[in-house]
C-alpha cells in the first residue's frame, strides 16, 4: 500500500471580512481541498471579521498588527508563526499589505494570492471599480504566486465573470466574489498536488 499523502499545512493571511479564507476552510473540510489542513489564520487587524468566523470553525487565529515597525520586522514575526507551525502553503485572502521580500524568499513559490480581476489587467486597489471605469464587458478573477510585482506574479488559473449594462461596483463585485471562492478552493488543490510530488 503506497503511503497516504502527508497533510498539507495552509496558514491564510487575512485583513477583514474574510469570506475567501470561510470558503477555502470549508473546502477543506468537505475534502474538496484533500490532504490538507488549515493550521492558522492570520490577521494584521484585531477587528477583522474573519477572525470570528476561523475561531467558529475552530481554527486558530493569531493578530499580527504592524504597528508602529518596519514592513521588514513586521514580516519577521509572520516568519517565526509560519515556521513554527511547519507551513506549507500561505494563503493570502483579502490581506491588504505588500509583503517583505524576506517573507517573498522564505516562501517563494508557496504563497498565493486571489485578485478580483482578470489579471495582468486592473492589478491593485478598486480593480472592479477599474473595470467597470475602463468600460470592459467582462472581468473576473484570478489566483496567482505572489512575488515582488504588484499582483503580477504566475498565474496559477482565472475565470471570467461577465459584466451587465447596469452593474454597479457592488453587484459586480457580489457575482465576482462567488467565483472567488470556487476558484480559490481550485487552485489550491491544484498547488498542493504539485507541492506533494516535489
Ligand atoms: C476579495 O475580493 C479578494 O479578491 C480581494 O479582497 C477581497 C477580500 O474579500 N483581494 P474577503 O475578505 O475574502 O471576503
Amino acid at each position: 500500500m503506497p503511503n497516504s499523502p502527508a497533510t498539507k499545512r495552509i496558514a491564510i493571511l487575512i485583513s477583514g471580512r474574510g469570506s475567501n479564507m470561510v470558503a477555502l476552510a470549508d473546502a477543506v473540510r468537505r475534502g474538496t481541498i484533500p490532504n490538507a489542513e488549515v493550521a492558522t489564520v492570520i490577521s494584521d487587524k484585531r477587528d477583522a471579521a474573519g477572525l470570528e468566523s476561523a475561531n467558529e470553525r475552530g481554527i486558530e487565529t493569531l493578530v499580527i498588527e504592524r504597528g508602529a515597525r518596519t514592513r521588514q520586522e513586521h514580516d519577521r514575526e509572520i516568519v517565526s508563526a509560519l515556521a513554527a507551525r511547519q507551513i506549507d502553503l500561505v494563503c493570502l485572502a483579502g490581506y491588504m499589505r505588500v509583503l517583505s521580500s524576506e517573507l517573498i524568499n522564505d516562501y517563494r513559490g508557496r504563497i498565493l494570492n486571489i485578485h478580483p480581476s482578470l489579471l495582468p489587467a486592473f492589478p491593485g486597489l478598486d480593480a472592479q471599480r477599474q473595470a467597470l471605469e475602463h468600460g470592459a464587458k467582462v472581468s473576473g478573477c484570478t489566483v496567482h504566486f505572489v512575488d515582488e510585482t504588484l499582483d503580477g506574479g504566475p498565474i496559477v488559473t482565472q475565470r471570467e465573470v461577465p459584466i451587465h449594462e447596469d452593474d454597479t461596483v457592488e453587484n459586480l463585485s457580489a457575482r465576482i466574489l462567488i467565483e472567488e471562492h470556487r476558484l480559490y478552493a481550485a487552485a489550491v488543490a491544484k498547488t498542493l498536488k504539485k507541492l506533494s510530488i516535489k
